[in-house]
């Protein structure tokens, strides 16, 4: 489907990206960009898809039913995040539209992240770092910012996908940690034996975990899986850390378990409604807050970006795409 004189598919790239990415796009396609630094606009969107066989988006941009029906030339939608809650596959299959997302290339960036963010959580980096900064320390004290250790402690595990096993990986090899997890599927008892990983029950995983870490993907089926009822379970020394959606924890909830003390610390990188951020979650202190970076290195934010390009590039010129969704939809320009 081609809108232009020169009979290249026409394709819209919905958010700011690196310029060769685009550039790399241009060599196949018509290329329209949208150069805006929040997210493009709905009726924008709508309007600037009218003729485009292709769309590049992250995770930010909605993908309904009523798009696809108000964009009848879309054939294909790429992703360069993994997690694709933005995007209703069911409705792009009935329409026969591509969908693919960008797994396996930020996994050990993202586990990294995960991991910085619960030992920062744990140990109160930032507590720490705001105390100084306000010139609040004036002496050495026995129990001064005083955290939970990481080593030896057993790290709960919310979601063991390819994330959530490259984070207990870090945790049962690199810091001695036992590993508990839960997870709709069980891993192999091979996977399990390797680093030492025992299944639980979501109310066990939430009463046992030192240290939880949050990595399920947002559905409607785990929309406030952590809410007030699991939070109560916790340990007062435990720590929870969400890198996986807002939406998967009840983030007023939790602001008022940790208020309450139900917990030791919290580390969040995604937010219910974010970017605004509850504001609840900004008067505790106990909080480690990040603005939705956990794959945010430049390297692979960069295989981020082509890995959509090429599955943009496959399903446009009939070829398949590496990561589809539903590739059971074939399409071509
Ligand atoms: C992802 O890829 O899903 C990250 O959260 C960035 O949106």
């Amino acid at each position: 489907m081609s809108s232009s004189a020169s009979h290249r598919p026409a394709v819209l790239v919905a958010r700011q990206v690196f310029p060769d990415t685009v550039a790399r796009l241009r060599q196949h396609f018509d290329v329209e960009a949208y150069e805006g630094h929040t997210p493009i606009r709905r009726d924008e969107l709508i309007a600037r898809l009218q003729g485009k066989a292709g769309v590049f988006v992250a995770g930010t941009e909605p993908i309904d039913a009523d798009l696809l029906q108000a964009c009848p030339s879309l054939k294909a939608v790429c992703s360069m995040a993994v997690g694709y809650n933005n995007i209703d596959v069911a409705a792009c299959t009935a329409r026969g539209v591509l969908v693919t997302n960008a797994p396996g290339v930020l996994t050990e960036t993202t586990a990294d992240f995960g991991f910085a963010l619960m030992m920062a959580t744990a140990r109160r980096i930032t507590e720490s770092e705001r105390f100084l900064r306000r010139g609040e320390w004036t002496h050495w004290s026995y129990d001064l910012m005083a955290g939970q250790d990481i080593h030896g402690a057993t790290l709960g595990v919310l979601g063991m996908g390819r994330i959530g096993q490259a984070i207990a990986r870090r945790g049962a090899l690199g810091f001695g940690m036992k590993v508990v997890y839960h997870n709709r599927s069980r891993l192999s008892e091979a996977e399990e034996a390797a680093i030492g990983a025992r299944w639980l029950t979501l109310p066990e995983l939430m009463a046992q975990a030192d240290h939880l870490v949050i990595v399920v993907p947002y559905s409607a089926g785990t929309h406030h899986l952590v809410g007030a009822a699991q939070l109560a379970l916790m340990k007062p020394t435990a720590t929870l850390t969400n890198i996986a959606r807002g939406g998967v924890v009840d983030d007023a909830a939790l602001a008022e378990a940790l208020k309450a003390g139900q917990l030791a610390a919290a580390g969040l990188d995604v937010f219910e409604g974010e970017p605004q951020v509850h504001p609840a979650l900004l008067e505790v202190p106990n909080m480690v807050l990040t603005p939705h970076i956990a794959s945010a290195s430049l390297a692979t934010r960069r295989a981020m970006a082509e890995l959509a390009a090429d599955n943009l590039i496959a399903a446009l010129t009939g070829r398949q795409p590496l990561t589809p969704l539903n590739p059971e939809v074939r399409t071509s320009a």
